[in-house]
């Protein structure tokens, strides 16, 4: 941050709303983004130093391609702004806030006497600590309040309920979806107080879920609550541009409007395991509900972890059985390839039921180009998968993940008002 902008004004801009008081406080450059494909190649989980920094501006967000940080926080917002105009201030609102929380600074010294905006969970000094914060909007955005019907990505609608679901309606999707991650759980709670007090008047809390991401355990890829590494088959991703511009970023033009060049569409899906009945399993039999060895993470038609499974050889599911989850979810018969998507799921865990049993599962994150093609595809493929009876998706959301700021004029979704 500039030396000669303090904190105070910054976060004064910030509280009255003013984009252009806050643009004028911002002044020091967050780092220009160039196409964070190669971020994907650091090993989710992995420890960072708190002075990890992901660069603010870019094509795309951060907190897509990057591998996910140990904390996660999903807020879903009701959008309560009055009208077009503040609903841009809120979004303007945003990216300064976004941009000054992921540069990190130092904390002055605000006095004792006044309110200040520093809620002091951080310290002295707000260290960046891989932060990240995904804007995402949902489809209730494009109603009628702002004029926005006809920017709408063309796919997006309230989240399917599918068979076996259990859907609670106040834990589903919003206008709006902040997906903050960072390497400790207390940087994503204090950009949450930051962001939420920045924005108070326009964003009412709809639904929240907190969420984590193990260390490797004992290295590749990090654990879910089944006890099954999860992440595997995202290698293909890592430092692959054509694959990640082919499967991951929607594009303008055909039946998108030109405005969502550069970002995604986002899933959140919240979902219970019954972690009680899948410990009383044989590991025989999880592992051949999930596809792979749960000690090595390996298909079970192979030896290690990111070895593919080749089914051809494997006709009638003696190894691999058909109905395997990995097998359902991309059968490697070429006819999927196009399916495929880039998961960021987070374990979560949240006390007891009513009836005393465990709180706990997934997260569930993934990315696309194009919703109906991969993410609703291969859930509908994978809706009678044995693993169902372990398992309840209970809420969650369909979401477009904005495309990136590209510079200091630029803010979250302006493309949408044009
Ligand atoms: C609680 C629910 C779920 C659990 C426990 C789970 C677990 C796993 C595990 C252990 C793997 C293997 C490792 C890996 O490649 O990541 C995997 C792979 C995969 N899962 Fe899930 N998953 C769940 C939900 C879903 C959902 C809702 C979808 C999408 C509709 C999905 C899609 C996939 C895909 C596409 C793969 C990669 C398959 C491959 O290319 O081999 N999963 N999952």
């Amino acid at each position: 941050m500039n030396p000669h902008t303090t904190r105070r004004g910054l976060l004064g801009a910030l509280a009255v709303g003013s984009a252009g008081a806050v643009a004028a406080a911002i002044t020091a450059s967050a780092g220009v983004r160039d196409d964070a494909v190669s971020a994907a190649t650091a090993a989710p989980g992995t420890e960072q130093a708190p002075s990890a920094s992901y660069p603010f501006e870019g094509a795309h967000q951060a907190g897509i391609l990057e591998p996910p940080q140990r904390a996660a926080v999903f807020v879903s917002f009701t959008v309560t702004s009055a009208d077009r105009a503040q609903l841009q201030q809120t979004l303007q609102t945003l990216t300064s806030t976004i941009r000054y929380l992921t540069s990190g600074e130092d904390v002055p010294y605000d006095g004792m006497a006044s309110t200040s905006y520093e809620n002091g969970v951080l310290g002295t000094q707000v260290v960046p600590d891989g932060l990240t914060v995904t804007v995402s909007v949902g489809a209730s955005l494009f109603d009628k309040r702002y004029g926005l019907a006809n920017a709408k990505p063309a796919l997006l609608r309230p989240m399917d309920e599918f068979p076996n679901d259990a859907l609670d309606r106040s834990m589903c999707d919003g206008d709006l979806l902040l997906q903050i991650c960072a390497n400790n759980r207390d940087t994503a709670l204090h950009a949450l107080r930051i962001l939420m007090r920045a924005t108070r008047a326009d964003l009412q809390v709809l639904w929240r879920k907190e969420g984590f991401m193990s260390p490797p355990r004992p290295n590749g890829t990090p654990r879910n609550l089944l006890g099954f590494k999860d992440g595997t088959a995202n290698q293909e991703f890592t430092g692959d541009r054509t694959l990640v511009d082919r499967l991951v970023w929607t594009h303008g033009g055909h039946r998108e409007p030109d405005w969502v060049e550069g970002g995604s569409y986002h899933v959140v899906r919240l979902i219970r395991m019954f972690v009680e009945f899948w410990d009383r399993v044989s590991i025989t039999e999880q592992q051949r509900m999930i596809g792979r060895d749960r000690d090595s993470g390996a298909p079970l038609a192979g030896s290690k972890e990111f070895d593919v499974p080749n089914y051809e050889r494997d006709p009638y599911g003696n190894v691999v059985p058909v109905t395997a989850h990995i097998r359902v979810a991309n059968p490697h018969d070429g006819s999927a390839d196009d399916q495929r998507m880039l998961r960021r799921g987070f374990n979560y865990s949240g006390g007891t039921d009513p009836n005393g049993q465990l709180d706990m599962g997934l997260i569930f994150v993934c990315f696309n180009q194009d919703l109906e093609r991969q993410f609703v595809t291969v859930q509908k493929r994978l809706i009678d998968e044995p693993l169902v009876d372990y398992i309840s998706p209970f809420g969650g959301g369909y979401f477009f993940a904005l495309p990136g700021v590209r510079n200091r004029e630029d803010w979250l979704g302006r493309g949408m008002f044009s």
